[in-house]
């Protein structure tokens, strides 16, 4: 397994930085594209390994997609033209890619085998194979069709009304994909709102959806039709550079053109509750998305309680905040975050022991953590262990040890943030 070694940082990291695109974002943008009838054209598309497997589960569906870098034209017949894949998918790490494709696949007229990588092949699918079945999919597999490799023989489906048990975006639009290609209406009741970019972007493809509070509504059967998706910076991606602002004294930086649709902002109110008096400008709106520019500066900060409503709106920022929480002034706690249990690792007990064995004190519990701060890290080896959020994590992490750190599969950050280690090194030259 690839190892790299990386230094304790000596100068604070300046100036200003765009992120690739947002994932979920790329994701559904190739999705829609590809339900629609025409020409998608998607800039700033994210290309990372995750968002590819979205694309190749198209284009072995028979539509023409084009991808150069971050630049995607999707030219597709629409539903009614997507093809009988001869072969298995592959969807590689992404549990995105999975569930929303399950709803897809549940509702077109042929068979499909979808299988994954190790860890995808651990994550668990009964959350969208359940309502999917009460729609009146066919889906097999190993566990019953819960865990990859799974076959589906695609149906004509009914609508539902569901309420997800979990709070979670790629259930819900694993559901409403499939309400899509369905007869009658389909309706998600959240108990908590997730990110919402499923909607905005049905809407933009010109489809008609109601969202109404924690109540989302659509008519199957709708057909959609191509158009232009600007896919913002992926806030989630920034999260690391705007942590690591506030690790290393001295620090100023301004993240340009990054997503900042409020079921995605989580991590941006907890950061200011710390103290940290983020500006946030935004600077314009695509489709219903809104993108602005986020500065931030070194800053003393203290503990606060994260858990509720907040929890889904910053789901994937846990490991960075965790990072955080072991430098601020007192003791911060966790709750509510059950679902960091089904994400590309176990985070909460990979989060727990990564920091640990750099000289934290966390401590792992059932819904989250409980994070000791003003405790110094001093470094050592740790792996990435095949999630790109804690690769990402680790290497923040090296800024502020005291000791070299070596980071065990760092290539594994490629699935999100392909240019993730140039960023870095752009924001420490100055
Ligand atoms: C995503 C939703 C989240 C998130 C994942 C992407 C999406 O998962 O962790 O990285 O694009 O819908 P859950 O909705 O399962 O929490």
């Amino acid at each position: 397994m690839k190892k790299i070694n990386l230094k304790p940082i000596d100068l604070p990291l300046t100036g200003d930085l765009s992120v690739p695109g947002d994932k979920s974002i790329s994701h559904r943008a190739i999705i829609f594209g590809s339900l629609a009838q025409g020409k998608t054209k998607i800039t700033r598309f994210l290309n990372g390994e995750d968002c590819l497997m979205t694309i190749k589960a198209f284009q072995a569906m028979g539509v023409k997609i084009d991808q150069q870098d971050d630049q995607v034209l999707v030219e597709s017949e629409g539903i009614a033209g997507l093809k009988e894949p001869l072969e298995p998918i592959y969807f590689g790490n992404s549990g995105t890619t999975a569930r929303l494709m399950l709803g897809v696949l549940a509702g077109l007229p042929f068979h499909t085998t979808i299988y994954g990588d190790l860890s995808l092949t651990k994550r668990p699918m009964d959350r969208v194979r359940d309502p999917l079945r009460e729609m009146g999919a066919k889906i097999d597999g190993r566990d019953d069709g819960n865990l990859l490799p799974i076959a589906v023989r695609g149906q004509s489906l009914s609508g539902i009304t569901f309420k997800p048990p979990m709070k979670s975006a790629q259930v819900k639009s694993g559901v409403l994909l499939a309400g899509l290609l369905a007869d009658g209406e389909t309706t998600v009741i959240e108990t908590t709102k997730t990110r919402d970019h499923t909607e905005n972007l049905l809407s933009a493809f010109g489809g008609s959806i109601n969202v109404d509070g924690n109540t989302i509504t659509l008519k199957g059967k709708q057909s959609l039709t191509g158009t232009e998706i600007e896919v913002p910076g992926d806030i989630s991606s920034a999260a690391f550079f705007i942590v690591g602002a506030l690790l290393v004294r001295g620090s100023h930086i301004t993240i340009k053109n990054v997503g900042l649709n409020p079921t995605r902002t989580g991590l941006l109110d907890v950061l200011n509750q710390m103290g940290a008096n983020l500006v946030i400008k935004e600077t314009k709106r695509v489709g219903k998305e809104a993108i602005g520019d986020i500065t931030v500066k070194y800053a003393e900060l203290n503990a606060v309680e994260v858990d509720g409503d907040v929890i889904p709106r910053m789901i994937d920022e846990f490991p960075i905040l965790a990072l955080l929480a072991t430098q601020v002034s007192g003791k911060t706690i966790i709750r509510d975050a059950e679902e960091l249990k089904h994400k590309e690792t176990d985070r909460i007990t990979a989060v727990v022991d990564i920091l640990n064995t750099l000289g934290a004190k966390v401590e792992g519990t059932d819904d989250g953590m409980i994070i000791e701060g003003k405790t110094p890290l001093i470094g050592g080896e740790v792996s990435s262990d095949g999630d790109h959020r804690l690769g990402m994590m680790i290497a923040i992490a090296s800024l502020i040890c005291q000791e070299k750190v070596t980071l065990v599969d760092p290539d594994v950050i490629n699935i999100s943030y392909p240019t993730f280690f140039d960023d870095l090194n752009m924001l420490q030259a100055k």
